[in-house]
């Protein structure tokens, strides 16, 4: 989704604007654009494309705007196509805006601006906010920005720029992140603190409808009524090095590396004497165990995390878990009391339908657990309960460290409630614990071993233009998560499917034309899921078969094998999860896609 940065300062701003961008590429955008106040004069230049096409275009025309204040934007079209009048800065002489979010009621803002004489260029929503701060405006910025949020309705991140202060630039947000870097000789703002590592550690977080007036000397803060309001500063504890490539050739390949460091720091300090220990997170057991029923509410990959953590929770602590997608949840008029737990996971915090799940759900009375990434995010700040994953910054669109750091708490949970409920004894939730541990270490065995396998098995795929993916239980659980991340970023279709459900209907589907990734890892399923690999295989397709070393496969089973360390079953996911983003990265690879920033995508999605 769009991404804000703002520079005041002390040196020429352009540049500093569009490196700050490029950290932000990975939200997804099809234009980019800056404003800079070049010898008091607003200096808009923008683009379709990326970034790289922006700076083309100041070079060839040799337009790079010189001034040391300055806006920048990157744009995910939602109202009018990506092109050049499209892209953000909008405005004009007197105010120039970068935006973030979805203005509701912008047509009736342009019909009255309209009778009022203005005229417009673009057809986006952002423009009818920009012409209306210039209509509100008198000579008293913040008298204008309150003036027009009491007029809009939707969602909003803008920096603003008036003619009239060319020290400063100006910031409100409601519902779309956006947040004030503090720096020695110059302050900035942006959508994420990944657009600034390189800059400045420390950051405020900007409330809803809190208004930001920022130059290089000084950042104060207002309310609504005018009010100063005193904010405290927060540390991004990221390291610069984090929001870069560090030697591998792709930002999901380097996370993909990333797992056992993220795992570790997210598991590391909920474990106490053996013990999983959520308490910290303000998790309070006997609560937990009063729950009548847990819903877990998420989107994409999150949402399928959590689809295993409600496989391993019901399991261990039989207690019923329903997991929803975040946009159907928010219309469905869910069944909530305040006997129920809704958990969402998010790994930025920011999933605008997974936000309004969780307001619906504390709205209805039920008590809310958020599992985020995002330190300060959202929808960290508005549940009752948080539990941050430790997985760093995640730039690759296609999820992989934030979904097994996701899991890793689904385990910790599953593990503290099964025991809090009596349902395993002590020694053997210590057990779950000593082998849990252990697991980073394997994974990052699993990474080494498996990636030549894979790599195989990606050039056996890479061609087809349909595929399955299959398993029984927890493997099918996971195979969901794997079935997306092949299609998101290789651009092939597949499905998931539950091997045992095959033969109701999908199975007519299957041809030597369609191959199968078949997850069997569950000791209990495997020679189910082996009578399900013989029936698509009896129909031509060829399998690539996931499955633990210890397991006996014949030799027309299957045609690739990726084999894994054996570990406790209910672990395996975890596992598991490794050889499936391995598939999908190759894949894309193999076929030349843009495997960070995948087509259509957006890696925060802050709109509905
Ligand atoms: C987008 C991303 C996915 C992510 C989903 C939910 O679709 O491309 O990778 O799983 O949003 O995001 P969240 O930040 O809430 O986990």
């Amino acid at each position: 989704m769009c991404g804000i940065v703002g520079y005041a300062g002390k040196e020429q701003c352009a540049d500093i604007l569009i490196d700050a961008l490029s950290k932000l590429e990975y939200r997804g955008y099809d234009s980019a654009g800056i404003a800079v106040f070049e010898n008091g004069v607003i200096k808009t230049e923008k683009s379709k494309g990326k970034l790289a096409d922006l700076k083309d275009k100041l070079a060839a025309e040799n337009s790079k705007p010189e001034g040391c204040v300055g806006i920048g934007h990157t744009r995910w079209a939602t109202h009018g196509e990506p092109s050049d009048v499209n892209s953000h800065p909008h405005g004009n002489a007197n105010v120039t805006i970068v935006h973030n979010g979805i203005i509701e009621n912008y047509k009736e803002i342009k019909d009255f601006l309209l009778k009022k004489g203005y005229n417009f260029d673009s057809e986006t929503d952002t423009e009818t906010v920009a012409k209306l701060l210039d209509y509100f405006y008198e000579g008293n910025p913040l008298e204008t920005i309150i003036k027009v949020i009491s007029e809009v309705r939707g969602s909003y991140a803008l920096g603003i720029l008036f003619k009239d202060f060319p020290d400063k630039i100006f910031a409100v947000r409601k519902e779309s992140p956006l947040l004030i870097g503090l720096g020695k000789t110059s302050n900035f703002i942006a959508s994420d603190m990944t657009a600034l590592l390189k800059y400045t550690r420390n950051y405020y977080l900007l409330e809803a409808n809190e208004i930001a007036v920022i130059s290089s000397e000084n950042v104060e803060i207002f309310d609504t009524h005018k009010n100063p309001v005193a904010k405290e500063v927060n540390v991004a504890n990221w390291d610069a090095d984090a929001a870069e490539k560090g030697g591998y050739e792709h930002f999901m390949l380097k996370e993909i590396h990333e797992q056992p460091t993220a795992i570790k720091t997210t598991i590391s300090p909920r474990i106490n004497a053996g013990m999983p220990y959520l308490e910290e997170s303000g998790l309070n057991m006997e609560d937990l165990k009063k729950y009548r029923k847990i819903f877990i509410v998420a989107c994409g990959t999150a949402m399928h995390a959590g689809i295993v953590g409600k496989y391993i929770i019901e399991k261990m602590a039989r207690v019923e878990v329903t997991v929803d997608i975040a946009s159907e949840f928010r219309y469905r008029d869910p069944i909530l009391t305040s006997e129920d737990l809704v958990i969402v996971i998010s790994q930025s915090g920011e999933t605008a339908d997974t936000l309004a799940a969780l307001r619906l759900s504390k709205e209805a009375g039920a008590k809310t657990m958020a599992v985020v990434n995002v330190k300060g995010s959202s929808i960290a700040r508005e549940a009752d309960i948080v539990i941050y994953t430790h997985a760093g910054p995640e730039i690759s669109v296609a999820s992989t460290k934030a979904y097994t750091v996701q899991l890793s708490i689904m385990y910790l949970l599953a593990f503290e409630l099964a025991y809090a409920k009596g349902r395993i004894s002590k020694e053997r939730c210590e057990q779950y614990i000593a082998d849990f541990v252990k697991i980073p270490d394997i994974i990052e065995d699993v990474i080494k071993s498996s990636e030549k396998s894979c790599q195989f098995a990606a050039s056996k795929l890479m061609n087809a233009d349909s595929l399955l993916y299959i398993g029984r239980g927890l493997d099918y659980a996971l195979s969901m998560e794997g079935s997306l991340k092949l299609k998101e970023i290789s651009y092939i279709h597949s499905e998931a499917y539950a091997a045992g459900e095959l033969k109701h209907g999908t199975i007519s589907l299957v041809t030597s034309e369609m191959p199968v990734v078949a997850v069997a890892t569950q000791s209990d399923l495997f020679e189910k899921t082996v009578s399900n690999i013989k029936e698509v295989k009896a129909r031509g397709a060829k399998v690539t078969l996931i499955c633990k070393e210890s397991d006996n496969v014949d030799e027309d089973v299957a045609d690739y094998l990726v084999k894994l360390p054996v570990i406790d079953d209910v672990f395996m996911p975890i596992l598991a999860s490794v050889p499936l983003q391995l598939i999908a990265y190759y894949t894309s690879v193999l076929k030349g896609c843009d495997v960070d920033k995948p087509r259509n995508l957006a890696k925060s999605v802050t709109v509905e």
